[in-house]
């Protein structure tokens, strides 16, 4: 394992930031991301968004961001995962190794994980190297979302992937909903 995760700090910022922005070429044509965000994510955490920061475990650096958002409850026990990958990490396999350990802290009951049943990852059509993030993750293309999100000024399809607890290796299927 060359990377390990956790929630962003508000220390984190000025690494946040000129991780951004050396990614921007990469980042901006799918999911324009505000440089000095991270106080406003920081402060959306909640029942409902939950945040992981993957970090290179040689030199500490930020090798990605991933957004737990959407989380809903009760019968649902829903997630859906939004990510990016930051220069110079991008492509070199560390943002798959991070996702795997975040899908599992989404699986792990609670208050290890996030007891959560089902995520889900909506990309656009598009989107190759998302799409084979999702796939190497095991996700199951499940359907095609037209006009899902708005994304650079303008309504874009998203095709959706999808997994639960049941198919992520080494989980046993979660327990049936509480409440
Ligand atoms: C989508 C995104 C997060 C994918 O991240 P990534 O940097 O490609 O992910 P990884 O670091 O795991 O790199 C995987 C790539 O490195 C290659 N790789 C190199 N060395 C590797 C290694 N040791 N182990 C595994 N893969 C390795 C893989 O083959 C893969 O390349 P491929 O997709 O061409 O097959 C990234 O492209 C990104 O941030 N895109 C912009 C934002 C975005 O689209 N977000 C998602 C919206 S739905």
């Amino acid at each position: 394992m060359r990377v390990h995760i956790r929630p962003p700090l508000p220390s984190d910022a000025p690494a946040y930031s000129a991780a951004v922005l050396r990614s921007a070429d990469h980042i901006g044509p799918w999911n324009p991301v505000d440089p000095n965000g991270l106080h406003e994510l920081l402060r959306r955490q909640g029942p409902t968004l939950r945040s992981y920061f993957i970090l290179d475990n040689e030199d500490g650096g930020i090798v990605g961001k991933v957004n737990v958002a959407n989380i809903v409850r009760a019968r649902f026990r829903n997630g859906a995962l939004g990510y990016d990958s930051y220069v110079p990490y991008a492509g070199t396999g560390r943002m798959t190794e991070g996702m795997r350990l975040v899908v599992d802290r989404c699986f792990r009951d609670c208050p290890d994980g996030l007891g959560l049943h089902r995520l889900e990852i909506n990309v656009q059509p598009d989107n190759v190297r998302s799409i084979a993030l999702a796939k190497r993750l095991g996700f199951r293309h499940e359907g095609f979302s037209p006009r899902m999100l708005f994304i650079n000024d303008a309504w874009r399809d998203h095709e959706r992937f999808a997994l639960t607890a049941e198919e992520w290796p080494g989980l046993e299927a979660a327990e049936p909903p509480v409440r």
